[in-house]
């Protein structure tokens, strides 16, 4: 069957402005965006820039704007778009580095300032930290993100405060402070309680409607400010409570 490919195309070191172009593309139904995606870079344009490892809905590095929503391309079967005509973009909010390939250097670097990783300083009675499966079913969704920063996209906030932690990092300073073994939630806790962390969310979910993996950022999001105003003495934007 025929689909018509609309793509944003621009390189910023040659072009004044992004631009659409229309491909053709011979697919079965059940293939995916980034088949097709392949199909015209191997066969139409070699040109084309975009992002993608592991076809799978797991490495999180094809997200885009496609038919008017955020999207991994891996994972979008095209009979489910129930239209010939798929529109793809890069993801919004971010800057361009050629055509559907965007610079992801600012969000990952608000991911690594919430400390994304295990803080466990004590020695453990019989050398290991066991979970009970309580423990670890209340951090099972937030484990799951793919970093795809699809909701950091997403989220309206980003595009206004350039500083703001945003949703995927917010979620992953929660998948820590929400560990039963992690003993860094004072230290993680302090780094997301400003004007550039869980107080500038407002809430507007767009983050959670677009998780390709299901999660809910504005959730974990609202346990972290739970956890700050139960802390005895907290401290909020610097000034003792
Ligand atoms: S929370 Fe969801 S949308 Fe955000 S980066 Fe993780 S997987 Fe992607
Ligand atoms: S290619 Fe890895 S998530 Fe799509």
């Amino acid at each position: 069957m025929q689909f018509k490919f609309h793509i944003q195309r621009y390189d910023p070191s040659s072009d004044w402005a992004p631009r659409f172009e229309r491909y053709l593309v011979e697919l079965d139904p059940l293939a995916t965006v980034l088949d097709g995606l392949h199909k015209i870079q191997e066969q139409q344009d070699g040109s084309l820039c975009f992002r993608r490892s592991c076809r799978s809905a797991i490495c999180g590095s094809c997200a885009m704007y496609i038919n008017g929503t955020h999207r991994l391309a891996c994972k979008t079967i095209i009979k489910s778009l129930r239209t010939k005509n798929i529109k793809v973009g890069p993801l919004p909010r971010l800057t361009i580095i050629k055509d559907l390939a965007v610079d992801m250097g600012p969000f990952f670097e608000k991911v690594e300032r919430i400390m994304p990783y295990l803080v466990a300083n004590s020695s453990p009675p019989k050398g290991e930290r066991p979970q009970s499966i309580e423990e670890r079913r209340a951090i099972n969704e937030m484990i799951d993100c793919i970093m795809c920063g699809a909701c950091y996209s997403a989220c309206p906030i980003v595009g206004l405060d350039k500083d703001y932690l945003g949703p995927a990092a917010l979620t992953k300073a929660y998948r820590f402070v929400g560990d039963s073994r992690d003993e860094g939630a004072g230290e993680r806790l302090s780094l997301v309680n400003n004007q550039h962390g869980v107080w500038r969310c407002h809430t507007i979910f767009n983050c959670q409607k677009v998780c390709p993996k299901s999660i809910n950022p504005t959730w974990s999001i609202q346990q972290l400010k739970k956890r700050l105003t139960r802390r005895p003495s907290w401290v909020i934007f610097g000034r003792k409570g």
